[in-house]
């Protein structure tokens, strides 16, 4: 059986000391590092470029993740790719030409995934999740990180899982937004795969090994609960 991953979201770290905590968590058992762009367009809010990208691949192993939310992705793919990004994670919204980013990120030995917003239905996937390694359903809005968990998605993420395991592909179910100790377990049970979280690994008062710790904890013992035949929403 296998475990659940975990991809903290930089979002919420500590900038000034972005090496240190990006390595703490690493040791800590991270997975992935998931590094959120916003462009002040396609969300409401500035982040960060492809400088972060370079900086962090100085200090990590660990696959950098990149969930690109900004109006034109395909702008923005060759200058993250030459910075060290090794997966990217493009929305549905707004993007007319899906198919044709994704097969960029391809040809480049990318691995390639597509995120879906709260009131984007799981069926959009259809003609995509094959072409793709993960699907990123978001669990709140885009823009912000420490939102509030919004528990309307859990029958999607489940219905995201049976399209997966209909077609026996090989593509993680990724959740990011407002997942900490309490919302985890209902994420893998409905059936989440990889577990994003921010402000629950940065920003937990105990430090970044207790939470991550903390975190992998209640992920794994719902797994074992659901012993992976999760509560699939059946349709
Ligand atoms: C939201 C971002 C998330 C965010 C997660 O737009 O995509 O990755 O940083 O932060 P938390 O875990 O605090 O919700
Ligand atoms: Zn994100």
């Amino acid at each position: 059986m296998s475990t659940i991953k975990v991809a903290p979201s930089i979002l919420n770290a500590d900038f000034a000391r972005l090496g240190e905590q990006v390595s703490e968590a690493e040791r800590a058992g991270a997975d992935r590092v998931h590094v959120d762009v916003m462009d002040g367009h396609f969300v409401p809010n500035l982040s960060m470029g492809a400088a972060v990208v370079k900086s962090l691949r100085r200090v990590t192993a660990l696959p950098l993740e990149i969930h690109l939310m900004v109006s034109d992705p395909d702008l923005f793919l060759d200058e993250f790719i030459a910075a060290g990004s090794d997966s990217f994670l493009v929305h549905w919204e707004g993007n007319h030409n899906l198919h044709r980013t994704i097969q960029r990120i391809r040809s480049q030995r990318k691995r390639p995934g597509v995120a879906i917003n709260p009131a984007t239905p799981a069926a959009v996937l259809e003609e995509i999740v094959e072409d793709i390694d993960q699907v990123l359903v978001m669990t709140v809005n885009p823009g912000f990180g420490h939102q509030q968990f919004i528990s309307t998605t859990l029958p999607k993420i489940g219905r995201v899982r049976e399209l997966i395991e209909r077609r026996q592909l090989e593509c993680d179910v990724e959740v990011d937004g407002g997942i900490d100790s309490e919302t985890a377990p209902q994420a893998v049970r409905a059936g989440a795969t990889v577990l994003v979280a921010g402000s629950a690994v940065f920003g937990d008062s105990l430090g970044i090994t207790p939470a991550m710790n903390g975190l992998r904890a209640a992920a794994d013992a719902a797994l074992r609960e659901a012993a992976y035949e999760p509560t699939l929403q059946r349709s």
